[in-house]
């Protein structure tokens, strides 16, 4: 299986400190953010990973992660020209991944605890489709909300006003190569972005999406207060280290 991590977007969040370098290089415990995604990938067992960064900081990433000789693992980049959605961003992948191989993604603000091999082998075990990661939250109107029908994902609503379950989406992702078709298939959302979640609507509605669920601390450290809240748990030693 190869691995995608998705760094470009404009982390607009967490400016001022983001006009100068990439939300993915800013500190989270001991190491840039960026480290936890290739650690987790590596620790998976993924050995090939493509790299999606922006223009801004582009040499940076290639200084901290190189090649990827740390992690075991190959490193390859691609450039996204301007953040056009996280869905742009994961086309990029095309050709990297081949016709017939899965895919994991990752979104390299996302920081967790969980060890990503049984969620990854769960779906190496699945026939084809996609799957999502789930994580119980409170600041629900922040994420994708999945909607449920019995047992399974029916509908994802981004950011909802009034969420329909207790679960937020987040941003671990497992594909089949079909998804670049899929993706060819959605239009920009109403804020000019290319949505993963109309990607992932689309397996949805055809009953091909499947998900797990993280046990773990888990954050989207696009905030300062959930950067400085990653940070703690990171520093006292709670996931990511290698
Ligand atoms: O963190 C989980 C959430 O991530 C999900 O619950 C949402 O469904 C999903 O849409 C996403 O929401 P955000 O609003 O947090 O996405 P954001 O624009 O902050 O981008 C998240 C990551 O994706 C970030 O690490 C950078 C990367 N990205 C983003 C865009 C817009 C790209 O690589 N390229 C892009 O064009």
């Amino acid at each position: 299986m190869k691995g995608v991590i998705l760094a470009g977007g404009t982390g607009t969040r967490l400016a001022p400190l983001t006009k100068l370098v990439n939300k993915h290089l800013l500190p989270a415990g001991k190491y840039p953010m960026i480290h936890y995604a290739v650690a987790k990938l590596a620790d998976a067992g993924i050995e090939d990973i493509l790299l999606v960064i922006g223009k801004q900081s582009a040499g940076l990433f290639i200084d901290y992660l190189g090649g990827g000789k740390p992690w075991g693992v190959r490193l390859t980049y691609r450039i996204q020209e301007e953040a056009g959605g996280i869905a742009q961003g994961l086309a990029l992948a095309e050709g990297f991944v081949a016709p017939g191989e899965k895919m994991v993604v990752l979104l390299g603000d996302n920081l967790f605890e969980d060890d990503l091999k049984p969620l990854v082998e769960k779906f190496g075990a699945q026939e084809q489709g996609a799957m999502v990661v789930l994580k119980e939250v409170d600041d629900l109107n922040r994420y994708g909300v999945p909607v449920f029908l019995r047992d399974s994902i029916i509908f994802i609503e981004e950011k909802p006003s009034t969420p329909k379950s207790g679960y937020c989406v987040t941003g671990i992702y497992m594909y089949d190569s079909g998804v670049f078709d899929t993706i060819r298939k959605i239009r920009p959302s109403p804020r000019g972005e290319m949505e993963i979640t109309d990607v992932n609507n689309v397996y949805a509605m055809e009953g091909r999406l499947r998900y797990g669920v993280l046990n773990g601390w888990w954050t989207d450290a696009g905030t300062f207060d959930s950067l400085r809240e990653a940070g703690e748990k990171l520093s006292a030693g709670k996931g990511g280290e290698r």
